[in-house]
């Protein structure tokens, strides 16, 4: 067995979870199907109640005047920048260099939309004001990513994203918002979704992500906006004939899970204190400020595996099924905390974690 799959077996066989809601299989759909009657008529190409009345109910709770329900948030986004692009006749826009668009899209805003990127800052940290006004050159979009993901999770503050969207309506610029984890940053901005999307022209929020649905994502914006987007959609395929199993299911997690943001935000809070109590281990944020953080070893990934697989065997507890190398001798892996934190005894996870610290100083320490 190679020491991913050891790994990831031992992760899959511990009792307990660190991460996420649970496994995501085929109960996650049958849950939310439970109170759903027979009769509730699929949606057929983009119309049909259960999709419009999800629309409306995304687009009060995000303020704005429409949204529109997508298969993927890769699809949602790459159609607004377009749009937006169209409207200024001028395809070009900026982001941070780790932008999901930029690393895990195979280029599709390039080569589908002949849409050049301009990065925004340095790839470890997020945008500022600074870095938007000496843009030096004109875009017809500005995209900003809450929180920014690769780099652990980090956030501007709320007067940040003020002032970048002041500047913004007065260049002229469109601010777009990849709210892939909107949800799950509200409790630190202490905002609501509205307060927030209001300093945006356009939003895209998920709807597996922290709420734990099945897949998509809603875009939201003003009418002509979100007008031109269902073409868009129809032109990528994007109209399934009847999308309700995943809209059905949104709806129903995101009534379970949107309130509970704030508690895993605590939880993320209290795991990274703990990681951060470990020998050789650090978080990125050092305190999250949503329920996700990076964990980070100075050392490479090969040496850091077996220290896992151990821990997993004996602690019973899972805390993730890989491990990423970073550069330089260093790796990591990404904490999202959800639902299945709070069935761990307390008990274990103290003694996982003084067990970990053990295993550091055992095979690192001087
Ligand atoms: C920040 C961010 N934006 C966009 C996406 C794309 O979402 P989807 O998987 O629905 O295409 C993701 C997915 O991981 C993401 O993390």
């Amino acid at each position: 067995m190679t020491e991913l799959n050891r790994l990831q077996s031992a992760f899959k066989q511990s009792t307990y979870q660190l991460s996420n809601h649970g496994t995501r299989n085929t109960g996650v759909l049958k849950k939310a199907f439970e109170a759903v009657a027979d009769e509730t008529e699929s949606d057929l190409y983009g119309t049909g109640q259960v999709i419009e009345e999800f629309q409306e109910k995304m687009a009060a709770f995000l303020g704005k005047e429409a949204a529109v329900f997508f298969p993927s948030g890769t699809m949602a986004q790459q159609i607004a920048l377009r749009i937006w692009c169209d409207d200024k006749g001028l395809k070009k826009v900026a982001y941070h260099p780790l932008s999901h668009l930029e690393i895990h899209e195979e280029d599709g805003l390039k080569e589908l939309h002949g849409i050049e990127a301009v990065y925004l800052t340095d790839p470890d940290r997020v945008v500022e004001l600074k870095d938007v006004e000496a843009l030096g050159q004109e875009v017809s979009a500005v995209l900003l990513e809450l929180p920014q993901r690769e780099i652990g999770g980090q956030l501007p503050s709320f007067e940040t994203l003020e002032q970048i969207s002041r500047h913004c309506r007065d260049e002229k610029i469109k601010l777009h918002l990849d709210g892939a984890r909107l949800l799950e940053v509200l409790p630190y901005y202490e905002k609501s979704a509205a307060q927030i999307c209001s300093l945006f022209d356009s939003v895209y929020i998920s709807l597996y992500k922290g709420i734990g649905g099945i897949a998509g994502a809603i875009l939201a914006g003003d009418e002509a906006f979100t007008k031109q987007s269902k073409v868009w959609k129809r032109r990528h395929g994007g109209d399934l004939i009847s999308l309700y199993p995943y809209i059905v299911s949104a709806d129903y997690y995101f009534g379970e899970r949107s309130g509970k943001m704030g508690q895993y935000l605590e939880a993320a809070k209290q795991v990274a204190a703990l990681f951060n109590s470990c020998y050789g281990i650090s978080t990125l944020p050092k305190v999250p400020v949503s329920n996700m953080f990076h964990v980070r070893f100075a050392h490479p990934k090969e040496e850091i595996e077996p220290v896992i697989v151990e821990l997993q065997q004996e602690a019973g507890i899972g805390i993730t099924s890989y491990v990423k190398e970073s550069g330089s001798g260093s790796c990591y892996f990404e904490v999202h905390m959800g639902d299945q934190y709070e069935e761990i005894p307390e008990d274990l996870i103290a003694e996982a974690f003084k067990s970990l610290d053990q295993k550091m100083i055992e095979r690192f320490g001087k």
